[in-house]
């Protein structure tokens, strides 16, 4: 639990204490653990596997907000503001998530500023995160925007996973760059492709690993 982002900083006794409070819960690829705009319940950690943040807009097309890794935590927001879900959270392979009752967690963050201050630094997280792509959707042409959506997500896995990321890539479907970017899969394909070409990426497999990372940011900044 100490590697959990949320828990960072606490002391072993206080751990132990909130281990105790979380249950196991195993779910199998594609499975939809809660939707946009439902009451929330729980609060979710990542223990294995891999999730995605996503709301669905009106012509049935994804955004995707961010990916999930082990050590991540999520369904906060609704536990803490008392509004509904503000996204949807969807695995992307088979998963196992702690899941601790939302009145507990409130309790657990007014007991421990630790835990508050940690999610202050996760939000900062997320809202940079946000600002970038915000930029990208406003300003950036289809290819830099599939470039932003590349370098951030694998940025994400390298944060939250060993170096091991860096070697073996990460499982991202064209598809799911086409949702976190805002552009098709036909042009995905196409970009992907020719930043193949060029050796800044290599997609095997389905993995899909970064091999020059200043290059790729130097293409982005370019236009
Ligand atoms: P909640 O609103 O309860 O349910 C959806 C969850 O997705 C939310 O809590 C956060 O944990 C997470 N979330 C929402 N928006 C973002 C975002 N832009 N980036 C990363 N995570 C998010």
């Amino acid at each position: 639990l100490s590697k959990v982002e949320l828990f960072k900083n606490l002391d072993n006794t206080i751990l132990e204490e909130i281990a105790g409070q979380f249950t196991v819960q195993v779910y199998l690829r594609n499975n939809v653990i809660f939707i946009e705009n439902e009451k929330g319940d729980n609060l979710y950690v990542v223990r294995k596997g891999s999730l995605k943040i996503y709301r669905t807009v009106e012509d049935g097309r994804e955004i995707m907000l961010d990916v999930l890794f082990p050590g991540c935590f999520f369904g906060e927001m609704a536990l803490l503001d008392n509004f509904r879900r503000s996204a949807s959270v969807q695995t992307r392979e088979k998963s196992e998530l702690l899941v601790m009752p939302g009145k507990i967690f409130a309790t657990l963050v007014r007991q421990h500023p630790t835990i508050a201050f940690n999610i202050i630094l996760v939000m900062s997280r997320r809202l940079r995160l946000a600002n970038l792509q915000m930029e990208s959707l406003a300003l950036k042409d289809a290819r830099s925007r599939i470039i932003n959506a590349i370098l951030r997500i694998s940025q994400r896995q390298q944060n939250q996973e060993s170096s091991s990321v860096l070697r073996y890539g990460i499982n991202l479907t064209h598809q799911e760059i086409g949702d976190f970017s805002g552009t098709s899969r036909e042009t995905v394909t196409r970009v992907v492709q020719e930043l193949q070409e060029k050796k800044l990426i290599s997609l095997k497999k389905r993995r899909l690993v970064v091999l020059d990372q200043d290059a790729l940011e130097n293409e982005y900044k370019k236009v």
